[in-house]
């Protein structure tokens, strides 16, 4: 048994668009996922996506219900951007979905659930796209802050943790990095000003949060990978050392200590990728740093030093300095196809000690989708997930580990409350404490993981042995 904390938060956490559904959605409200769902619905999994995901938008208060029977006492949403406004450069606020937020949050404070609200899990509007191409805009970042401020101002007074995005580097590496997701342009240049303006725009939101001196904090939710190098050689390493600055350190540094690396800038200007920033710009981030940070976790990431060069023809990516090492015997969620690692926890606890000032922090995602979860319902319909039960037990372990010795990560947020929408996945694999029936109704219904984890909220005690994991 592993003493829990009693400050210790255990949350659960989702998305507006994985859940929401299209109730009452305007003309003019698709965000990029919708676009994307859109263009190519022949991608998704059976055809699901965001249109009815777990109809939210008609279900939120059952939901809330279904928390407080499990005793949670955080939950983290986003505010769906694309349906916050009817004009997104106006800024009209959409006054019905305005008001669907607020009932959310008062439902949640009422239940004793705090919300934690993040400002984009890629609901950027598909209008500004249209208009600007995205975060290709310098344009697109005032926008997002005016929105920001406007968020903060409605909500600000019950809402005390945000957050100015979920994962920043997703969409642009699946999209323009490495193109495999619509619209499949492949421009590391366009990759890489996405991810500076959105450094810019999350400094922003910062800085307004703080001006205004609301009573709370403003962090950034990152999924940074914890990097194994195959081997000691100083060739592993330096892959390793390479993917850490290309993908971690690309928005931890700014975002937590003000500036970028030295070596990124070079190796940028180098590979003709740089986004030439203003010095005012660089101001404001150097000024304007995060209060604290999420971090979504679910696999580790392992590399080799690169066995071919690069090819002439072939646009500047940062793979030319490693290549993914796939560990002999690794243990797998096949489902998903990531490894499972529960060490990654601890490993990054430490990461965070030593290269970030210790910087208060939680684990905003850590969680394991399922495929076919029916196969594992018992006879009255409940299902016996002890898979997850088990992972969630050795990922926690390693984390409070990790706490006792110093780290300051403040709790771990379990993705998902409930099953939900994943992008493209959609509901192929399973990661809710709470079932969801693909049947009009969409029902709901607990899974035991949802008993096992209000144990662990209640009794404060992890239960602990090693055992491999029951796939
Ligand atoms: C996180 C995202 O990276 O992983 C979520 O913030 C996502 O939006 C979750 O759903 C699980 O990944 P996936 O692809 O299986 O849904």
């Amino acid at each position: 048994m592993v003493k829990i904390p009693e400050t210790f938060i255990l949350g659960a956490a989702s998305s507006a668009w994985q859940t929401e559904g299209w109730q009452g959605k305007k003309e003019g409200q698709d965000s990029y996922l919708e676009r994307w769902y859109k263009e190519e619905r022949f991608v998704w999994h059976n055809g699901y996506g965001p249109a009815v995901a777990t109809n939210f938008m008609e279900k939120f208060s059952e939901d809330v219900e279904l928390m407080q029977e499990v005793h949670l006492t955080h939950y983290r949403t986003s505010i769906n951007w694309a349906r916050f406004f009817t004009d997104h450069e106006q800024l009209i606020v959409d006054e019905d979905y305005a008001a669907h937020i607020d009932q959310l949050i008062d439902q949640l404070l009422a239940a004793g659930v705090e919300p934690m609200l993040c400002l984009e899990h890629y609901e950027l509007p598909a209008s500004l796209m249209d208009a600007y191409d995205g975060w290709s805009s310098r344009k697109v970042v005032d926008l997002y802050t005016r929105y920001a401020e406007i968020a903060f101002e409605r909500y600000g007074d019950r809402v005390k943790q945000w957050f100015t995005f979920n994962e920043p580097i997703v969409i642009q590496t699946r999209c323009y990095l490495d193109a495999i997701r619509w619209p499949h342009e492949q421009n590391t240049k366009k990759w890489m000003l996405w991810n500076y303006h959105k450094v810019l725009a999350s400094a922003q939101a910062v800085a307004v949060y703080h001006e205004k001196g609301y009573e709370g904090r403003i962090g950034c939710v990152l999924n940074p990978e914890m990097v194994y190098a195959r081997s000691s050689s100083p060739e592993d390493q330096k892959a390793q050392k390479m993917y850490d600055l290309f993908f971690n350190r690309i928005f931890f540094d700014p975002m937590v200590k003000g500036h970028y690396p030295e070596e990124l800038i070079t190796l940028c200007q180098t590979y003709d990728i740089y986004f030439d920033p203003t010095e005012e710009d660089l101001e404001t981030i150097r000024t304007h740093t995060v209060d604290f940070l999420g971090v979504n976790q679910y696999y580790p990431k392992r590399v080799r030093a690169p066995r071919y060069q690069w090819h002439s023809d072939t646009p500047f990516h940062p793979e030319m300095f490693y290549e993914t090492f796939d560990l002999p015997g690794k243990q797998m969620n096949n489902s998903r196809g990531w490894e499972i690692y529960p060490k990654v926890m601890y490993d990054m606890a430490n990461y965070l000690k030593e290269n970030y000032g210790n910087i208060p922090w939680l684990i905003t995602e850590n969680g394991m989708g399922r495929e076919n979860e029916e196969q594992y319902m018992d006879a009255t319909g409940q299902v016996q997930d002890d898979y997850r039960i088990q992972f969630i037990t050795e990922h926690l372990y390693w984390l409070l580990k990790a706490v006792e010795e110093g780290a300051n990560c403040e709790g771990y947020m379990l993705w998902a409350f409930t099953d939900c929408v994943s992008p493209m996945n959609a509901f192929k694999n399973r990661y809710g404490l709470v079932r969801i029936e693909l049947n009009e109704e969409r029902t709901r219904s607990l899974k035991k993981s949802a008993a096992w984890y209000r144990s662990l909220i209640d009794e404060r005690w992890l239960p602990f042995e090693e055992k491999p994991l029951i796939l």
